[in-house]
């Protein structure tokens, strides 16, 4: 398993009282506060810091699933989340532990779980290829599609990681090695050379793989420009390789609007945006939609914003509370319920090749990651045509 270069393994900060960060702003007394937050994951949709929404966005934002008949699915609650999960989730809490053995037995119970109650989230009739994209940088698209796929992977879906930016973030949080020798996505794309040929298995998640990125793909951006059929040579190669034999492609974005992006934007049937709930949030959304509706337009019809993710929410600040409140006004239902706390396990994880799902099952940054897929994979393809 790999760590990021130079970087040593941290200390497991099990001697901070709380996973969460500080806050210049205060809403609530922050003892309070963190006291509130330390079995609460999200804020879901009508919790009262919700109620103030103006256009009455409380009823968009109502989690419906699809193909379940628009109902509550048995053994799960209106939140989306599985009992099933949440209770072996609760039982795993271990994110004060320092105990190794107990968390390593926490993960083994996750593992197991995933083989077991499958049928606890459905999956897709046919494979569907989300890109996960915002050009604004830092913002957890990264962080998002590693533990979304995570998640998934551990309920019984197949899934695909595809790391379509030079840092190769996605590829050191899965623990999968990607210095410059590896073949790459930058072979893929650049030199033709077929998928199969660099996807890799996760060294811990069973069901889950990676195409991985290096540092080579820094040069594609210009390297794709003299190429024939510079915007679809991602969705050419997903089309050559046997992707039905996955449930989900996650494709991983740069934080930009160049043609990796484009690539990601074609080679997709729908776009997650991550909003990171902090001012400037909303800005540079607009370009992305234009590029969107200009890729619709012209090169992928199909393409469908069909989710929004509200990240690093901070439930101690106003800021994000009225961000959140902005998003959901302005996006409606494609927003899920689940929105991701700021924590600080799920910034530790990648230091340990890990996804926060299971560096520490039972933090409040797992919890969500997994409610937060649990509605994706739920809600369907078509929930927000
Ligand atoms: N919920 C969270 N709580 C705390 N830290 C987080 C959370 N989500 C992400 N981070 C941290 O924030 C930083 C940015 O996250 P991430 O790399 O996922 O964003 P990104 O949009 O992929 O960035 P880039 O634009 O550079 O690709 C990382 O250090 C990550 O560990
Ligand atoms: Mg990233």
């Amino acid at each position: 398993m790999s760590t990021g270069p130079g970087l040593g393994r941290p200390e497991r900060a099990g001697d901070t009282p709380d996973d969460r960060e500080p806050a210049a702003e205060t809403a609530t007394p922050p003892e309070e506060s963190a006291a509130e937050d330390q079995d609460r994951p999200a804020a879901p949709s009508g919790h009262a810091m919700w109620g103030a929404t103006t256009s009455g966005t409380a009823d968009n934002v109502g989690y419906v699933p699809t193909g379940t008949g628009g109902g509550t699915p048995p053994g799960r609650s209106s939140q989306g989340e599985s009992e099933l999960v949440r209770e072996a989730l609760r039982d795993a809490k271990v994110s004060r532990e320092s105990s190794t053995v107990v968390q390593e037995t926490a993960v083994a119970a996750l593992k197991a779980m995933a083989g077991r109650r499958e049928r606890d989230w459905p999956r897709p009739d046919h494979c569907r290829v989300i890109t996960i994209a915002n050009q604004k940088g830092g913002v957890g698209k990264t962080t998002s599609s590693v533990n979304i796929a995570a998640s998934l992977a551990l309920h019984g879906a197949r899934v695909l990681v595809v790391d379509l930016d030079p840092q190769g973030n996605a590829s050191t949080a899965l623990g999968i090695d990607h210095h410059a020798e590896i073949p790459s996505i930058y072979d893929v794309l650049i030199e033709d050379t077929p998928m199969e040929d660099i996807v890799v298995p996760s060294p811990e998640i069973p069901n889950l793989h990676c195409a991985p990125a290096t540092l080579n793909l820094a040069g594609a951006e210009i390297e794709l420009v003299s190429k024939v059929a510079r915007e679809s040579r991602l969705r050419r190669a997903l089309d050559s390789y046997d992707i039905a034999k996955f449930d989900y492609v996650l494709i991983d974005c740069p934080p930009s609007l160049g043609l990796l992006t484009v690539n990601a934007l074609v080679g997709a049937d729908e776009l997650l945006i991550p909003i990171q709930c902090e001012y400037y949030a909303l800005e540079g959304l607009g370009q992305l939609i234009r590029t969107v509706d200009l890729v619709k337009a012209h090169l992928n019809p199909k393409l469908n914003v069909s989710t929004i993710l509200l990240t690093m929410y901070d439930a101690r600040t106003r800021l994000a509370a009225q961000v959140a409140e902005d998003v959901r006004a302005h996006f409606g239902e494609i927003v899920l319920n689940t929105v991701i706390p700021r924590s600080v396990r799920v910034s530790e994880a990648p230091s340990y090749g890990q996804s926060v799902i299971t560096y520490d099952p039972g933090s409040s940054g797992a919890l969500a990651y997994s409610e937060a897929a649990s509605e994706i994979a739920h809600r369907g393809a078509g929930a927000a045509k």
